[in-house]
């Protein structure tokens, strides 16, 4: 059979590392695909960087719409990432009939709907293995894998860059800052670092594996984001002296009257295994009826990891692009028509349970007061700690464990609670997640 002829747009970091994995490992990969895969025309602004990267067999071109136009190429890879001109590029290749493969998880989450619809009616692919979780193959699971099931919930450590942050801050007792210098000097975290420390990529990916997982289409503008800025290593120790460690999860629940889609600090039991995924690692737990508890773990970003899941994209469509639309793996896992429109649940509604982090005035009844108005919200406390006052202090910590409660029950007994004169700080209070 003659090779698929793939277009890379954006050649950097995945696509020096697509451009390697494939040339290296081309007899294997051909050998599963039924056919050769090559990259034959590569567009990026800094032409003579790139061609230093894919010498002369390879056409090196500065504008992307030259590949989309090459009546040659089959699939066009889109490695630019953002919502702007990566928006474009994809809606042009697949008007062009062009499959497209994509890490581009931001351009997903948002304007998902609009790209899937638009490469159905052209009866073409749009794979994004490599968007969620870089080389984990967790699309592939969660779409083909466990197809049988009936998936309950999904929780992943699915940014490498804050996970790596947290790490810092457990292991070395770092400040939230001092962790992210860290990060950026190693070369973990962007220059800007916002969409990680704020919680928006996991948003993303959380986004495309809860539509994956629910049949329902893409929401990220009903996803809860809480990025990790205002952590404080007081509490990742307090954390681990209950038995917990804090991650950011990405957490997406089906509950009767809707769906969870939320992304927070959250505690974690120290002895689950995802609470021991450190550093730039990520992984993916997903509960599910028939298989019960799987875990998915392994490197979230970084060029061969992450040309690993690009690639499996590219042996996918390899294999498929002969078939009926019809009869390949619908892009959401569910088949289009069968999207349920199932709302996405406010904050308000989401069930979780609670660490609280109070400072109080050290005297009698303060305790008391306290509990008497979790009871009054209908709130049951877990455990309790006292950080034993130091000679002569006035004041101290008090750390309270919740089982799960409505959140809005929860909001308003924080403001009835930070409203006691006794309490003499803002209240820290976190989310936990026995992920039993
Ligand atoms: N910036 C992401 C991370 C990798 O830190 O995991 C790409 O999604």
């Amino acid at each position: 059979m003659e090779p698929i002829q793939v277009g890379l747009l954006g050649i950097g970091t995945v696509g020096s590392g697509t451009f390697e994995v494939l040339a290296r490992n081309q007899e294997e990969i051909r050998r599963r695909a039924g056919c050769g895969i090559e990259i034959t025309m590569v567009a990026d602004l800094d032409v003579a960087r790139a061609r230093t990267l894919v010498g002369n067999r390879t056409q090196v071109v500065a504008d992307a719409r030259e590949v989309i136009a090459n009546p040659a190429i089959d699939i066009v890879v889109e490695l630019i990432g953002g919502y702007g001109i990566a928006r474009t590029l994809v809606m042009e290749a697949i008007a062009a009939g062009k499959h497209v493969v994509t890490a581009n998880k931001a351009l997903l989450a948002v304007h998902g709907s609009e790209i899937f619809a638009a490469a159905r009616e052209k009866g073409v692919m749009v794979a994004f293995e490599a968007a969620v979780a870089g080389g984990i193959p967790i699309i592939k699971a969660l779409r083909e894998g466990l197809t049988a099931n009936r998936i309950e919930w999904i929780a992943g450590i699915i940014n490498g860059t804050t996970n790596f942050i947290l790490s810092e801050m457990r292991d070395k007792g770092l400040d939230f800052a001092e962790a992210l210098a860290e990060a950026q000097r190693l070369g973990y975290a962007e220059a800007d670092p916002t969409f990680d420390i704020e919680g928006v990529d996991a948003a993303h990916k959380a986004t495309l594996m809860s539509a994956i997982a629910f049949g329902i289409p893409v929401q990220f503008d009903h996803a809860h984001i809480e990025g990790i800025t205002g952590l404080q290593a007081v509490d990742i120790r307090y954390a681990e002296q209950l038995g917990y460690r804090i991650k950011l999860l990405g957490i997406t629940r089906r509950r009767e009257s809707g769906i969870e889609l939320r992304v927070h600090p959250t505690l974690v039991p120290s002895k689950r295994l995802i609470a021991n995924v450190e550093g730039a690692m990520n992984a993916v737990m997903v509960q599910a009826d028939a298989v019960g508890t799987t875990l998915y773990y392994g490197k979230g970003a970084g060029s061969e990891p992450t040309a690993s899941a690009v690639i499996a994209d590219l042996v996918d469509i390899a294999r498929l692009h002969t078939a009926a639309p019809g009869n390949r793996v619908p892009h959401l896992a569910f088949q289009p028509d069968e999207l349920h429109a199932t709302p996405v649940l406010s904050i308000a509604e989401v069930v979780t349970a609670f660490y609280l982090r109070l400072r109080v005035v050290d005297q009698k009844g303060v305790l008391a007061a306290i509990t008497q108005i979790l009871a009054d919200g209908d709130i049951s406390i877990d455990a309790v700690l006292q950080r034993e006052s130091e000679e002569g202090e006035s004041q101290t910590d008090l750390i309270i464990l919740t089982h799960e409660t409505v959140e809005g029950r929860m909001r308003a007994a924080l403001t009835t609670m930070q409203a006691l004169p006794t309490v003499i700080e803002p209240i820290v209070s976190l989310r936990k997640e026995e992920l039993a």
